[in-house]
Parts: C-alpha cells; structure tokens; sequence
C-alpha cells in the first residue's frame, strides 16, 4: 500500500518506519527542514529503542523516504495519516491549526481517491471539521461550488504506543482502532494492519477520537490513584508497593499504571487531560473527577518538594543531585518531566542543583539554566546535601551506592519512583525515602 505520514514526530516516525517494516511503501512528511535533512541523512531527530535499525533496513529496501513536499506525498500515497502536533490552547483545548492546514494542502494536491486518516489526538468531531475543510476547498479548487469530482474518505485511527518501547508497541498492539465512515475505508484500513494480526475494533469517528482520549485520561486517572493512595500510606504507615501489589492481583484492576512516585509527565497525559477536561466542558459536562486527577498529579511534585525540606532541613544553599530528567526512562524527552518541575521549585527556594541523565541531558541543557550538568551520577553525588531519583533508568539500579555515599556531604535518598532497593541503602547508611512507603521499610 502507498502511504503518507505527515508530522515525523515519535507517532508519525515510528509508525513510518514500522509501517515500512511490515511491507508498506511510506513516505514521512515534515516541514522542518532540518529534520528531514537529519532523517535524509540515515539519523534520527529523536531517541527511541530499536528505531534506527529498522528505519535504516526501510531506506536499504526502497520502502521508506523522507520529504518535505505534502503535494509529492498526497500524489503518491492513497492513504494519507496525519500525525502532527496539537498542541495544547493556554485555556486547555488542543490546537488543531496544524491539522487544518494539511487538511487544505492535501485537498489542493489531490488528484484521487484518497483516505485521510488522523493519528494525532485529537478532541471529538475533528473528523467531521477535516472532512468539511477538504470538501470546501475541493469545491474551490474545481470552482464548481459544492458539488464533489474527487471521491475521498476521512477515518480515524489513533495511536496507542508509549515513548521507550514504540517500536515494540507499534508491532504487538493490544488493539486497533478504526472510525470510519465508509466500508472502502475500513477495508483499506485492515489491509493495512493485516501483517500484524491484531484484534481491530471497528466504530464510527467520533468514538474512535473518544477511546483515545478516554483512555489516556484513564491511565492517567489510575496513577492519580495510586498518587493519592500513596499520601494516605505515609500517614498509617502502609507500603504503597504491597498495597499496588494486592490491588493488582484483582484481573479487574490490574498491576499496571499503579507506580506511585512524583506524578505523571510527558507530551501526552497532561495534555490531553487538559484537553479531555474541555471537551467535556463544551459539551456541556463538568468532568470534575478529571480536574482532581490533575490536581493530584500537581500535588505529588509539591508534596515531594516539602519532604524534601522536611528531612534535610533549609533547602537553602543545600547542594542537591538529580538522578534522571526525562519525563520516563528509555527516552531523551522532557516535555512536561516531573523532574524539571522539582527542579525549578528547588531553584525557587535556592538550592544548588547538580544532574545527570542517560539521554536527556542535550534538551535538558537548552531548558535548565543555572545547574551543573554532570557526567554520571557519581559526579552528581559529589558534595550533595541529598539525592532525588526521578526517573527510574534501569542502569540507576545497578550503581554502586557504595561509592556514591563515600563523596556525598550527607547520605540521605529520596526515590521519587520507588525504584531502588531501600532497604540495602539503608543497610549501608543512607537514610531512604520513597513516596508512601510508610514506615515498612
Ligand atoms: C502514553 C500512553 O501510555 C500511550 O498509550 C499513548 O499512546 C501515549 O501516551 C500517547 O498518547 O501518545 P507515554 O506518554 O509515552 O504514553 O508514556 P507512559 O508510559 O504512559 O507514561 C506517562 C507518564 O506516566 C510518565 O511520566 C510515567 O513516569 C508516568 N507513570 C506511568 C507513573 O507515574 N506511574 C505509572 O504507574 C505509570
């Protein structure tokens, strides 16, 4: 199948080369020059596990291109994904200027049939807007006021794969979402996916935008949970992590998404909670159990501020190390990182900030001013007042606590994800804490 991806962020690039990798002829589109440039080049604009390999076998087997050309790509392709941003309104609702605008291009390109399908989140009844915003300039391109020469098909297929293990979720995904509209459509959406063999719900539009709008929000409801069940642990002195455990263990509610910690980050949940909230609210319904899921999220970051000050005393002048900056491991992004948001309220209270992070220290360094940026996180550790774990990279389990101990001012741990082995810092002097583990450790 011919195919366009318009927007080569983590969605679009990853379902290019993946959609590249199953058979498909693709060609990913983006208007930052740059980025096509680096993508022309054989690099990627962004860090993700198991990415470059199979885009580079896309590129050697003539299945994947790049261009910045949406007339080239609309010519080509006959099914169009749109994977641009949409970015949030300062009163919450998504943006959806981008989308609007490739809708025109790609109606003032079109010289076929062609399915135009959304991938971006995007809030109920933008389907409907994509649709009328081709149909008019359709009609204008052809002057022949409404009446349509050209056949096409808007669909949406929103995409559930999480940053860090992308490519790994594109492959096996739980499943596939289709609104379409148009029995052709639906058609050429299965043949698409078919090489996956995955479980496809079929619906209309406007609940395939819901289902992934009410899946995020709901994700995001059970960390908030947790995050507020962990508050209550502290107090009485239970253990988050058994009581997520237990909780888990009912098939109904299920283990994951139940890590309490410093609340979630990242270009998506915050976002489209925001957004869900005032999709609700235009429609007419106050989702004020969402309002209180962000709420709490916010709260984890002040509340870990606090316990902070609580066990080291004045944040004052205290010199403090971070472990991990991105918004999760296994990615270089920062968008929305719990840990910058630590960092600026430590910054507004003078602490003296030293971090480090696998990945994420490029955009990092064009975000936080006034750090000391170090090379690992034995370098961090070197005269700190405390240690902040914040994103829970694997190879943070593995240092040698030992060695870090042996250069700090003084040994206390705070592991905002509950990450490491508490006990054994414990054991070998630190004072640990992690975020509602009570007093069980
Ligand atoms: C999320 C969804 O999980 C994907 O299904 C969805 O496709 C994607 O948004 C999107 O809309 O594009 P992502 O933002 O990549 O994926 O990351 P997640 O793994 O969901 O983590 C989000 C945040 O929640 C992170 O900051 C993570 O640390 C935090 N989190 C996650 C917790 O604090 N506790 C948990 O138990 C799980």
């Amino acid at each position: 199948m011919k195919i366009a991806i318009v927007g080569s962020g983590y969605v679009g690039l990853v379902s290019g080369v993946c959609l590249a990798h199953i058979g498909h002829q693709v060609i990913c589109v983006d208007n930052n020059l740059d980025k096509i440039k680096t993508l022309k080049k054989g690099q990627l604009p962004i860090y993700e596990p198991g990415l470059l390999e199979l885009m580079h076998e896309g590129v050697r087997k003539k299945r994947l291109t790049f261009s910045s050309s949406i007339g080239e790509a609309t010519r080509k392709s006959q099914v169009i994904f749109l994977a641009v941003p949409t970015p949030p309104k300062p009163n919450g609702d998504a943006d959806l200027t981008y989308v609007e605008n490739v809708a025109r291009q790609i109606a003032q390109h079109m010289d076929a049939y062609k399915l135009i399908v959304e991938k971006s989140t995007v809030p109920a009844e933008t389907g409907k807007k994509i649709r009328r915003t081709i149909h008019l300039n359709l009609a204008k391109k052809f002057k022949n006021g409404s009446k349509l020469l050209l056949d096409f098909d808007v669909a949406s297929n929103p995409e559930f794969l999480k940053e860090g293990t992308a490519v790994h979720d594109f492959m096996n995904p739980d499943r596939i979402v289709i609104g379409v509209e148009s029995k052709q459509a639906e058609q050429l959406l299965k043949e698409i996916y078919k090489p996956l063999k995955p479980k496809i719900l079929v619906t209309n539009i406007a609940s395939a935008e819901m289902i992934k709008h009410a899946s995020n929000s709901f994700l995001a409801t059970k960390i908030s949970f947790i995050n507020a069940t962990a508050q209550i642990c502290d107090r009485v002195g239970a253990d988050v992590l058994k009581v997520a455990e237990g909780m888990g263990l009912d098939k109904r509610i299920g283990r994951q998404f139940l890590d309490a910690g410093v609340g979630y980050g990242g270009s998506c949940f915050p976002k489209d909670v925001d957004a869900f909230i005032r999709v609700s609210e235009k429609s007419g319904y106050d989702f004020s159990l969402l309002k209180e899921v962000r709420r709490v999220n916010e709260n984890q970051r002040h509340w870990f501020v606090r316990l902070v000050e609580e066990k080291i005393w004045n944040i004052k002048d205290k010199t403090i190390g971070v472990l991990g900056l991105a918004f999760k491991p296994n990615t270089d992004d920062i968008r929305n990182a719990s840990a910058l948001e630590i960092i600026h309220l430590l910054q507004a209270e003078e602490a003296k900030i030293r971090v480090f992070d696998p990945q994420a220290m490029g955009n990092a360094r064009k975000i936080l001013k006034d750090v000391v940026f170090c090379e690992n996180a034995y370098a961090v550790a070197e005269g700190c007042d405390c240690l902040l774990l914040l994103t829970e990279w694997p190879e943070f389990k593995e240092l040698d606590f030992g060695q870090i101990r042996d250069v700090m001012q003084q040994t206390v741990i705070f592991d905002g994800r509950n990450f490491l082995d508490g006990g054994h810092l414990r054991n070998i002097g630190f004072d640990y804490y992690g975020a509602g583990r009570g007093k069980s450790l």
